[in-house]
């Protein structure tokens, strides 16, 4: 059978006055004047602890969202169970019953869950509007109902037969259980981790980060009302450690689904292999992970074209994306009307709340990333052959706020060029136009990511010798473009090297993560 092909979700523009803007400030004023209840969702329940943790707004963090309960290893241990007695049930169901709850959900979240989903991760996330719509409503719609779209394609992929023999591929799901760490900073990615997985036919063990626990409850809502089966997707809040214990122990352990940082993932592949004799089969391990993505600019770029391209590759979300702009190297002959350009789009943005839908500006998620990101900014103050161009204030007295900072660095290799920082922090290298081919090696080495970048260029000639020069330095490659905000459908997103296992989001080369086909020939 076919499914309809999939068209991507429009981004609604929640003007003043408009029906969704309308609903949105309902469904805000909604979660504020309520203290939400989280519990964790393991095989169809509710489950509550002794362990309740508050949750608050980044922006505004002496206010209660609601709370959460930790659970220990024992709901872990439970967790498993109950995907595992799932499991059987949920891989027989055909393929159009498991798509048609998938499909459901991206219906429920286009319509009537739209404006909480988005008030959740406004509030808990601190995502204004904008950031909010492209991510927890239209990213997460597209995932939904492209994964179906492209699983459907992947199943009627079949091998050639003789005559006299009949051969076929059975798609059958892992053999075990999928675990889903997920972050923070994208409620689609949070969505599509453990929704990809059990949309091939995997039960699921969801841990999200502690930072994102109110949307994840908004996905966990829409899903049931969907119909998705008890104990298929297993929502969980436990600490690290305490889960990876028993999870990467476990002899039913079939894969993870990751996204966070490099760190934990190497850390994580350490253990599964140390660990490995104790599986019944090679655990899949898919993970997407940092950047320290780069925006190479040629003399002949348009000023307009890269200021814009740096301010809001840069500083959307506070650079809290894996994809965020956060290195650029700039001729010195456009540098002089780059830097005058991005000094009065920044002088025109405002930093605030994400109820004011006229901040563009949020708080950085809490109080740990505050301070590492502000630490790079100080350091940064201090030493000589750093200019702070913009911003470089901070407070975080009632909200996360740190200024869109940009720092001119005399040395490519300074530590703000290679390392990722996670926040609103973008370094630039001037260049002489002469070195440019060198730079590209610079721009190749000097970090050990390979997510996004971004070359700008009139010049065909210097675009390709980018491309080329750097195939290896990014996943997502964009010409005369930001290197943020990939479009499932149309960018699949992923790279390698420090950033991962390069399994495209939102393609057909991620769903074949979590199959384990089955070759049947029959001779008759
Ligand atoms: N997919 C996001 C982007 O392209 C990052 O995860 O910005």
């Amino acid at each position: 059978f076919n499914v309809p092909v999939p068209v991507n979700e429009p981004v609604k523009e929640y003007r003043p006055g408009s029906p969704e803007r309308e609903a949105l400030k309902i469904a805000l004023a909604e979660f504020r004047s309520q203290e939400t209840d989280i519990p964790m969702y393991i095989g169809g329940e509710e489950v509550r602890t002794d362990r309740r943790l508050r949750i608050a707004p980044p922006h505004d963090h002496q206010h209660t969202l609601g709370y959460f309960y930790e659970g220990e290893a024992k709901h872990v241990q439970k967790a498993i169970d109950a995907a595992l007695t799932a499991k059987e049930a949920w891989a027989n169901l055909p393929w159009e019953h498991r798509a048609a709850i998938f499909l459901k959900a991206a219906e429920l979240i286009a319509g009537p869950y739209r404006a909480r989903i988005n008030a959740a991760t406004m509030l808990g996330q601190s995502k204004n509007a904008f950031q909010a719509e492209i991510d927890s409503a239209c990213e997460l719609i597209d995932f939904l109902r492209f994964n179906v779209h492209y699983a459907t394609d992947i199943y009627k992929q079949q091998p050639g037969s003789s005559p006299g023999v009949w051969n076929r591929l059975e798609y059958r799901p892992l053999e075990g259980f999928v675990f889903a760490l997920t972050p923070f900073n994208f409620t689609a990615i949070a969505g599509n981790l453990p929704t990809s997985a059990a949309l091939m036919g995997n039960t699921v063990i969801w841990k999200p980060a502690y930072t994102q626990v109110l949307s994840a409850k908004v996905i966990m809502e829409v899903l049931i009302e969907a119909g998705l089966p008890a104990g298929v997707i297993n929502l969980i809040y436990v600490d690290g450690p305490v889960a990876g214990e028993v999870i990467f122990s476990h002899p039913d352990f079939a894969g993870i689904h990751f996204t966070g940082s490099t760190g934990v993932f190497q850390q994580i592949w350490g253990t599964i292999g140390a660990n490995i004799h104790k599986y019944k089969t090679y655990p899949r391990i898919v993970g997407e992970t940092g950047g320290k993505d780069f925006v190479m600019v040629h003399e002949s770029a348009d000023v307009d074209e890269v200021a814009t391209g740096l301010v809001r590759g840069a500083f959307e979300y506070q650079g809290q994306k894996c994809s965020a702009a956060s290195r650029a190297y700039i001729p010195s002959t456009l540098w002089p009307a780059v830097e005058a350009k991005m000094k009065k789009f920044l002088s025109e943005i405002k930093m605030g709340v994400t109820e004011d839908f006229s901040n563009f500006i949020n708080a950085v998620i809490d109080e740990r990333a505050f301070n590492k990101i502000t630490a790079y900014i100080e350091e940064a103050k201090q030493t000589d052959k750093v200019r702070v161009v913009a911003g470089g204030n901070y407070g975080g007295s009632k909200g996360y706020f740190i200024e869109p900072t940009v720092l001119q660095v005399e040395d490519p290799a300074y530590r703000t060029m290679c390392e990722e920082i996670f926040g609103p922090v973008l370094s630039i290298y001037v260049y002489e136009p002469s070195e440019f081919d060198n730079v590209l090696k610079v721009v190749n080495t000097t970090s050990p990511y390979a997510l996004t970048g971004s070359i700008f260029s009139k010049d065909r000639y210097v675009i390709e010798q980018a491309a080329k020069a750097l195939e290896n330095a990014a996943g997502n490659f964009y010409i005369n473009d930001k290197p943020t905000g990939a479009v499932v459908g149309q960018q699949p997103f992923g790279g390698a090297r420090a950033s991962g296992t390069n399994d495209k989001a939102g393609s057909a080369l991620n769903l074949y993560r979590w199959l384990s086909a089955r070759t049947i020939k029959e001779t008759f």
